[in-house]
C-alpha cells in the first residue's frame, strides 16, 4: 500500500517525516509522491506562523474530494498544528481520520495499522499526549533509492525551553530533552555505513545538548555539544558536520575551540539573531544584546578564519520602530550575513507577545522584509564575487535538478557551486575547484564552458 507525506515548516519537521517514512517502509508501505495514488495521506504541519497553518489547512481541506471518491483512504494531520489544535481539527476538517501530535509521533505506524485493520470499528483516533519514547523512537531513515545518500540529518534534541515571547515552539513541541550521545553517534555510524558523507545535527537549540534543559548557558569550559561534535567527526566516513540552530549565548569557549580545531565542522554557522535592537530583543525575551551577540560572532570570526554566518530575523515585532529596524539592518551589515531567513511577525495565540497589539502595519513589515532581502542579495553578491579566482573544496552532490548537464555541490561555508561533471568524481566525493563566475546565489567553477544562468 502506498503512502503520501507532505511536510510544512522547519528542518526538524522534514527530519520527522523522513523518520516516519522509514518506519512505514519497514512495515511494508511504499512512498508515493502522488496524492491520488495513496491509501494513506499524512500532513506534517507547522504552527510557527499563521501562514504555514493556513497553507496546510487549505491543502488538507482539498483532500476531501479524494475521500469522497474512495472511503478507504486514511488522512492524518500530525506535528505542531495537530498538537496545538487537537480535536478542533476534526471539526475544521471532518474528512480526516487521525490527529497525532509532536509528543507521540513514534506511534504513527501502530496507529495507522489499527485504522487499516479495524476500519469498520475504529473510525477516528487522536494522540496528543507526551511520551519520552518519542526521543528514541524516531531514529529511522529513508533514502530515495535512485539518489546516493550524500546527506543525512540526525535530531539530537527535541523541544525548547527558551520561551522567546513570540514563539509557539515550547508550547507545541514541549520541554527540551537531549538524546543520549551514544544513540546519536550510533545513528551517525549507521548513516555513514550507508554512504552518508555530511551530517546535519538538528534541534531547536542544539548547543544546549546534554545540559538537561537548564536555562543558564554553560560555563566557558563546558559544552556537551562540543564533545558530541568531536565524536561525530571521528565517525569513519563522515566528511562534514553541520548543525542548526544554536541559541547564541551557548557558544562557550569550549565550543568555539572545538569548531576551530575540527575542520570537518562546517565553516557556516546559523546563528538566529531575530533583531538588532536591544529594546526589541528584551521584549522578545532573548538573553543577549546586539553588542553581546556581536561579541560571540567576533570571537568565532577570530578563532575560525573564513567562517560565514546566516541567521533568522523577525521584522515587525510589536512596537518595532524605524529606529529599531535600522539597528537590525546595521547589525546584519556588521556581521556580514551571507544568508538569512526573514520572517514577518505573526502573532501566535498563547504566546506572551500575542497579548500585545500586532502594531506594525503589514505594508511596513513587507517593506522592511524587502529591504533586508535587497541588502542580503547585494552583500552575498559582493562576497561571492570576491571568491572568483579562488580554489574551494566542494562536496559533490551529483547532477543539478535544473540542468543535469551540470553538477552541483557545496562548500564548507554552505555555498552552492556548479561545475561540469568530472570523470571519476562521484556524488559524495570532495573536489577542489577554481571559481570563475558568481551570482548572489551561486558560484560557478572554471570547468564550465558556457555562461552561467540563474540556477
Ligand atoms: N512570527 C514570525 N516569525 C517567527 N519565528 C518564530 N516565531 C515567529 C512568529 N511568531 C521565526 C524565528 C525563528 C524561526 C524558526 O521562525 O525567527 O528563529
Ligand atoms: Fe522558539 Fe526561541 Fe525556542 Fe527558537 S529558541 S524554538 S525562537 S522559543
Amino acid at each position: 500500500m502506498n503512502f503520501y507525506i507532505k511536510t510544512y515548516g522547519c528542518q526538524m519537521n522534514e527530519r520527522d517525516s523522513e523518520a516516519l517514512s522509514g518506519m512505514l517502509a519497514a512495515r511494508g508501505w511504499t512512498r508515493t509522491e502522488r496524492e491520488d495514488d495513496a491509501r494513506l495521506l499524512i500532513f506534517n504541519t507547522c504552527s510557527v506562523r499563521d501562514q504555514a497553518e493556513r497553507k496546510a489547512l487549505g491543502k488538507i481541506m482539498h483532500m476531501k474530494k479524494l475521500k469522497r471518491r474512495n472511503e478507504d483512504i486514511i488522512i492524518g494531520v500530525i506535528g505542531c498544528m495537530a498538537q496545538r489544535m487537537g480535536d478542533e481539527l476534526f471539526t475544521e476538517l471532518p474528512h480526516i481520520d487521525f490527529v497525532l501530535g509532536t509528543g507521540q509521533l513514534h506511534e504513527l505506524p501502530d496507529l495507522v495499522a489499527q485504522l487499516v485493520e479495524e476500519r469498520g470499528v475504529v473510525h477516528r483516533a487522536m494522540l496528543t499526549g507526551y511520551s519520552d519514547d518519542v526521543l528514541s523512537g524516531m531514529s529511522a531513515h529513508c533514502f530515495d533509492e535512485n539518489t546516493p545518500p550524500v546527506f543525512g540529518s540526525v535530531a539530537i534534541t527535541r523541544g525548547c525551553n527558551r520561551f522567546c515571547s513570540y514563539c509557539i515552539v515550547p508550547y507545541v513541541r514541549g520541554r527540551e530533552i537531549s538524546r543520549p550521545a551514544d544513540d546519536v553517534i550510533a545513528e551517525i555510524g549507521q548513516l555513514a555505513a550507508r554512504g552518508v558523507r555530511e551530517i546535519l545535527l538538528l534541534g531547536q537549540n542544539v548547543a544546549a545538548f546534554g545540559l538537561n534543559g537548564v536555562l543558564t548557558p554553560p560555563p566557558e569550559d563546558v559544552s556537551p555539544f562540543a564533545e558530541l561534535l568531536e565524536r561525530a567527526a571521528g565517525v569513519e566516513g563522515i566528511a562534514r558536520i553541520r548543525f542548526t540552530s544554536p541559541y547564541p549565548t551557548y557558544f562557550s569557549q569550549r565550543l568555539i575551540d572545538t569548531i576551530a580545531a575540527e575542520p570537518k565542522i562546517c565553516r557556516a554557522i546559523h546563528l538566529p539573531v531575530q533583531s538588532g535592537s536591544d529594546r526589541i530583543l528584551k521584549a522578545m525575551n532573548r538573553q543577549y544584546t546586539a553588542v553581546s551577540y556581536l561579541e560571540i560572532v567576533n570571537r568565532l570570526k577570530r578563532a575560525v578564519p573564513g567562517i560565514c554566518f546566516s541567521t533568522d530575523v523577525i521584522v515587525g515585532f510589536p512596537g518595532e520602530t524605524e529606529e529599531d529596524f535600522a539597528a537590525t539592518r546595521a547589525l546584519m551589515e556588521e556581521v556580514g550575513f551571507d544568508n538569512a531567513f526573514i520572517f514577518k511577525y505573526s502573532p501566535r495565540r498563547g504566546t506572551v507577545s500575542a497579548k500585545h497589539e500586532d502594531s506594525v502595519a503589514m505594508e511596513d513589515k513587507e517593506r522592511r522584509n524587502q529591504l533586508l532581502l535587497d541588502d542580503l542579495a547585494a552583500r552575498s553578491l559582493r562576497h561571492n564575487l570576491a571568491l572568483i579566482g579562488r580554489r574551494v573544496e566542494v562536496l559533490a552532490e551529483g547532477p543539478s535538478a535544473r540542468n543535469p548537464q551540470r553538477w552541483c555541490g557545496k562548500t564548507s561555508t554552505a555555498k552552492t557551486v556548479f561545475f561540469a561533471p568530472i570523470p571519476g568524481v562521484n556524488p559524495g566525493d570532495m573536489v577542489t575547484l577554481e571559481i570563475a563566475r558568481a551570482t548572489h546565489m551561486s558560484l560557478f567553477a572554471g570547468n564550465i564552458s558556457d555562461l552561467p544562468d540563474n540556477e
